[in-house]
């Protein structure tokens, strides 16, 4: 695990051996990019002609008038007066051209059960789905919530909303009631579409009950949609809820695709932030779709003919980009697997590697870490020859981590892109490409045409090896638009802290090569497994318990999640801190948030360090925690 270092001290947590390039003879020779640093230095020159060009790629059915306009910055608006439709993209026209009868999707789930769709089923499906949706009563602009396993009728209905120019906004489905109520709410959102349950390690998890408990107190939700996966008995609220397969049945299998404008909101993503309510990420038709499918192309080498796996989920952005959107707008074949990777036995994911003839694998280092617990005995059965490139998302990954792959999964011959975005970001934007030198946990050198930088708190950049703030200077394409609802809180968050600069929220350094090193946040933003979560909402589910009076969470290392959480809790005068009260509160997180809200200790205190106004010092905890110097503490009280 990267440890816990003063920033000064940053160069100090590379070895001598990550400093030099990873001695590898994995550089793709005929990639679709070959010359790695001629082609940065190119795009560097004139970084918007860079888009301009990559836009040529997605299909518009009205080319734009202004290729950027920055009247109103930081509220950017990209190929301004284009017509174009994100899901026309991915699907439509792929039915006119060869991809036809391609598989677009081939599915899996733990129990092994399998269903597979070519460009055209998958077509017919999003169009019945897409009429559907119309004939209820979605509109352009309307938002329709989704809270799904990761099963094809995900893809469908994300797939039929952008077609009609609605605005999904899907929620992770480990997350629980408390925080999928939230979800809605504040997006508005007017139907929910759902499955039955899923499944994990054979246990069979209940979905719609959880939805049932956050609906229950969202009026804008009109209808829930409920898609037939485990087949386990459930509570049907007959005026309200409907099968997926009775909503779509009959329906025609053409739809009409909307002509958005290229500004037009595909859809809204809730993310964690340092308060407890989360933001409703904004992305567009246009320049999402540009930015998505000229990285995925670029970094994951796609010529057309790839079977492509993202471990990701859908409910968070990589899978957004990653298994649906990206993957089929560059026409290959995503796979999707439903369930955890190592079962019946550790090797299961391979497995999957090696039946479908993975080309690319894109996963998560904590994944990556839990793998390698079982020992390479695993993988090495498996010669998954397949594979070319795999990919690395969510989370520093450590070097130990990174060999392991690289060694035992890639049998030393693919490359390891580590790619560092965010769910704001869109798309991958500090990455390597497989024509790159290599160094094992580094995220290489920004995406062609993304300039990023390292700098202090007045934003002047610091020099190399010395850790600082990570931010972005120009504009990109696929680049959040405005949280939804609370433009303020946009412009608070991103573009408050450094004068005309995107501010990511990470620490990072530069080495004397230019290649950057991910520290982790900044901010209250935990990841935990790569989940992205506030401390800020972790105390307010505590604090939902009554014997609770005030709540602080910090992130402590853990080697196998990478994050997890320790809690400082006050309880009311005269309550004792007992185990079963721990217990308690546990389950109060795992109830309002869910289980992806690793708990690890909880602490009983009197008092937690605050500022004069009243915030909890956070770090202070944190620094005590793990025995680092306190730092600058004159605001505490
Ligand atoms: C972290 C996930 C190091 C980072 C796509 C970022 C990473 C946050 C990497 C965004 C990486 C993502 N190396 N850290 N390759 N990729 N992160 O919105 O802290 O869920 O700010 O998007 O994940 O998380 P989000």
């Amino acid at each position: 695990m990267p440890k816990q270092i003063k920033q000064r001290d940053l160069t100090e947590v590379l070895s001598s051996e990550q400093k030099k390039y990873f001695p590898s003879k994995t550089i793709i020779k005929n990639a679709n990019v070959p010359d790695y640093e001629k082609t940065l230095k190119k795009a560097a020159r004139n970084p918007e002609k860079f888009w301009e060009e990559a836009a040529q790629d997605v299909h518009w059915f009205k080319k734009w008038d202004k290729l950027i306009d920055k009247s109103k910055k930081p509220f950017y608006k990209w190929f301004v007066g284009g017509k174009c439709n994100l899901a026309y993209n991915a699907l439509d026209r792929h039915i006119e051209g060869e991809n036809k009868n391609k598989l677009a999707i081939i599915w899996e789930d733990e129990t092994g059960k399998t269903k597979k769709y070519t460009y055209f089923e998958l077509y017919e499906e999003v169009n019945k789905m897409a009429n559907a949706l119309r004939g209820i009563g979605i509109k352009k602009g309307d938002r329709v919530a989704i809270y799904m396993p990761n099963i094809p009728e995900i893809a469908i209905s994300m797939l039929a909303c952008a077609k009609i120019g609605a605005m999904h906004s899907v929620v992770y489905a480990g997350f629980s009631s408390g925080a999928l109520e939230g979800r809605i709410k504040d997006a508005r959102a007017k139907i929910l579409i759902t499955a039955d349950g899923s499944f994990r390690r054979g246990k069979i998890i209940d979905l719609k009950k959880i939805v049932d408990g956050a609906v229950k107190n969202c009026k804008t939700i009109k209808k829930v949609i409920v898609a037939k996966n485990n087949g386990a008995k459930i509570k049907f609220n007959k005026r309200r809820d409907i099968w997926f397969h009775d909503f779509v049945k009959g329906q025609s299998t053409e739809a009409k695709t909307a002509q958005m404008n290229a500004e037009d909101p595909a859809f809204v993503l809730y993310t964690s932030g340092t308060t407890s309510k989360p933001k409703g990420i904004i992305h567009v038709h246009g320049g999402y779709a540009v930015g998505v499918l000229r990285t995925i192309k670029w970094v994951f080498d796609l010529k057309g003919d790839e079977i492509f796996w993202c471990t990701a989920d859908p409910g968070w952005i990589t899978g957004h980009s990653y298994i649906i959107y990206g993957p089929l707008m560059a026409g290959v074949t995503t796979v999707m697997y439903e369930g955890v990777p190592d079962v019946p036995t550790p090797d299961r994911i391979w497995k999957v590697v090696e039946k479908y003839k993975v080309n690319v694998l894109y996963t998560a280092p904590t994944l990556i870490r839990a793998m390698m617990r079982y020992g390479a005995k695993w993988p090495r059965k498996h010669k998954m020859k397949s594979l070319r490139i795999l990919g690395s998302v969510g989370e520093p990954i450590n070097p130990e981590a990174w060999k392991w792959f690289y060694n035992h999964v890639g049998k030393r011959r693919c490359p390891i892109m580590d790619t560092w975005w965010q769910t704001e970001t869109g798309m991958n934007m500090i990455t390597p490409l497989p024509s790159a030198p290599l160094k094992a946990g580094s995220a290489c050198k920004p995406f062609p045409g993304i300039i990023a930088d390292v700098v202090d708190k007045k934003g002047k950049r610091v020099p190399a090896g010395k850790g600082g703030y990570l931010i972005i200077k120009n504009q990109w394409p696929s680049m959040i638009r405005t949280i939804f609802n609370n433009p303020k809180r946009y412009l608070k968050t991103y573009w408050s802290q450094v004068k005309g600069a995107y501010f990511a929220g990470d620490v990072a350094f530069r080495d004397k090569d230019g290649y950057f090193w991910i520290q982790g946040r900044t901010d209250d933003v935990l990841k935990i497994a790569g989940h992205r979560i506030g401390t800020a909402e972790v105390e307010s589910a505590f604090v939902a318990h009554k014997a609770v009076v005030e709540a602080g969470a910090i992130g402590v290392p853990d080697e196998l999640r990478g994050e997890v959480i320790k809690a400082f809790i006050i309880l009311k005068k005269g309550i004792k801190g007992t185990e079963k009260l721990q217990k308690d509160l546990k389950m109060i997180v795992r109830k309002n948030l869910g289980p992806i809200a690793v708990i690890k200790e909880i602490e009983f205190v009197e008092k937690l360090p605050k500022t004069r106004s009243g915030k909890i010092m956070r770090r202070v905890l944190k620094a005590k925690e793990l025995g680092l110097p306190l730092g600058d503490t004159s605001s505490l009280v």
